[in-house]
């Protein structure tokens, strides 16, 4: 039966509580690159840094400074660039770690360091060999020296949900006198499930003593593909912080998925009270961006952000979908950034009408960047017909990527077929100057890359090499991506054009750039010939 009284009353907007206000922790940098082989550059750590803080992401984690120079350099650089997100570093319970990460994060508007300590029986008694009391006792001196370094600390109970319940409540008892200021409870194992985690929280938060002078935040692994769900319910317990990446990479299955979790919260605001602060329009480029500089693909049904996430394939969904889109739509694709009409310009548009577009897509960029996507665009819009804007994404984020690049590819010329050998011709400038070699190979693609260790010799592994088309049809650009190893250190490359061929070169080239730039970092001046 419906009500007559509260059918002809306008509903009244009920203004958000902030109480219920999640912030939201993107860890995509830190546990996010520690996924094997998910290695980001660090012009790619700061455009991704710049990226997260246009979404409006609350606290960004930028890497655990100890961990290496490079990682020690990227929370540095971002210290210095972002003013409105928090800036976050890792760090262990030694004081040597803190300090390198107070280090890190000095430049900081609003620094924070996240310093953590596992308190299972399993870790306590395989990794760390120490008693309870030990165990306490560390978290008292670790908390209180990170708090004489920065005001904003975060402490994280490694492996939580296998925690005895009553030694987890002492150890944020203790985290909490020494003057944490976020207590972060994860399910660094993926193994609980989601009422048991929000148990977890409503238990500490009731039973230890100024529980409610502190945030508390959710951090769950996706072993058994229920990261969002934990989080989600982490809320209900009390959590009032989510960490999250995007894409949901992380160790091993990875962690909650930060798009999933934010329009879960926007779209069923009616169920969970909870709000964020993302902008969600951002979501996309975040998703493309990360997949494009880590080389992993974002499956076609994962939800939000995949390919499929908002195509309707059957007549009856079809139909339903052209008499309201409600009918089979629970949220637009425009509200995660996903156009909806997305052809856009061709060779006659301007300058202006680029930069707008660029604009709408979310990038602002400077006088030079700007210039060169626009000579690439102009490029690419001379060789296909229509330009889309999932062109003109792997158009700039490309441009961006390989601008500083010491090594160009400047022509490329290959013979293929079923008549072997394949053979490419390849120059390449290095720091501006002109050097040219020819190679065969087993296959094109093969020709092309020998051809590469032609010009510039080096010692790197191939680990990845991986395809795809940006739009549909024929002349649609190949976005590539290309991982080397070489002495344990990994890097990635991408590069997207209409020949497969020249985007295979591009992605290998730069690869071989940010292996070198990683190579500098860690032994500046040292590498003579460059790889
Ligand atoms: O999964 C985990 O427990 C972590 C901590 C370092 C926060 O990543
Ligand atoms: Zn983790």
């Amino acid at each position: 039966m419906t009500d007559p009284v509260s059918e002809s009353i306008p509903a009244v907007p009920v203004a958000p509580d902030p109480r219920d206000r999640v912030i939201i922790f993107d860890t995509t940098m830190r546990d996010g690159e520690q996924s094997p082989g998910a290695s980001m550059s660090h012009d790619e750590k700061l455009e991704l840094a710049k990226i997260l803080e246009d979404m409006k992401v609350d606290v960004i984690e930028a890497g655990f400074p100890i961990a290496s120079n490079g990682d020690f350099e990227a929370v540095r650089a971002i210290s210095g660039i972002v003013t409105e997100s928090v800036v976050c570093g890792l760090a262990r319970a030694g004081m040597a770690d803190i300090d390198r990460c107070a280090e890190a994060i000095k430049k900081a508007k609003r620094g924070r360091i996240h310093t953590f300590l596992s308190t299972s029986p399993s870790h306590r008694d395989h990794i760390l060999h120490a008693s309870q009391e030990d165990i306490l006792e560390m978290i008292t001196k670790s908390v209180t020296h990170a708090r004489n370094l920065c005001g904003d600390v975060e402490w994280s109970a490694q492996d939580a949900t296998r925690t005895e319940q009553d030694f987890l409540r002492r150890c944020v008892d203790a985290a909490i006198r020494a003057g944490a200021t976020t207590i972060n409870l994860p399910d660094t194992v993926g193994y609980s499930y989601p009422s048991e985690y929000a148990e977890m929280f409503r238990d500490v938060i009731e039973n230890v003593d100024k529980a409610d002078t502190v945030i508390f935040s959710t951090h769950c692994h996706n072993d058994l593909g229920l990261a969002v769900a934990n989080s989600l319910s982490g809320l209900q317990g009390g959590a009032r912080q989510v960490e999250c990446a995007v894409n949901g990479i992380g160790e091993r299955a990875g962690n909650a998925a930060l798009e999933e979790i934010v329009m879960a919260l926007k779209v069923r605001g009616d169920h969970l009270r909870f709000h964020t602060g993302i902008e969600t329009q951002h979501i996309t480029r975040a998703s493309r961006y990360v997949s494009a500089i880590t080389g992993f693909p974002v499956q076609f049904n994962k939800a939000i952000v995949g390919k499929n996430a908002f195509a309707h394939e059957s007549g009856i969904h079809q139909d339903g979908m052209l008499k309201d889109r409600g009918t089979y739509e629970i949220m637009q694709p425009e509200d995660v950034g996903q156009g909806g009409s997305n052809l856009v310009m061709g060779k006659h548009s301007g300058r202006h009408a680029f930069r707008e577009k660029l604009k709408d897509l979310g990038y602002e960029l400077g006088a030079n960047a700007l210039n060169e996507a626009f000579q690439r665009f102009k490029d690419l819009a001379d060789k296909k017909k229509h330009v889309f804007d999932d062109d003109i994404i792997a158009l700039v984020d490309d441009a961006l990527a390989s601008s500083a690049d010491k090594v160009q590819v400047k022509h490329l010329r290959v013979i293929a077929g079923t008549e072997g050998p394949q053979e490419a011709f390849l120059t390449v400038t290095i720091d501006g100057e002109e050097k040219s070699a020819n190679a065969t190979g087993d296959g094109p693609v093969d020709a092309v890359f020998n051809a590469i260790h032609a010009v510039v010799p080096h010692q790197a592994i191939l680990r990845l090499f991986q395809v795809h088309a940006v739009t549909e049809g024929t002349d649609a650009q190949a976005q590539v991506s290309v991982r080397l190893e070489d002495d344990g250190r990994i890097a990635t490359g991408t590069a997207a054009d209409t020949d497969t061929l020249t985007a295979s070169a591009k992605a290998y080239v730069n690869a071989l750039n940010n292996l070198f730039a990683r190579k500098e970092k860690s032994a500046p001046g040292k590498v003579a010939s460059g790889f």
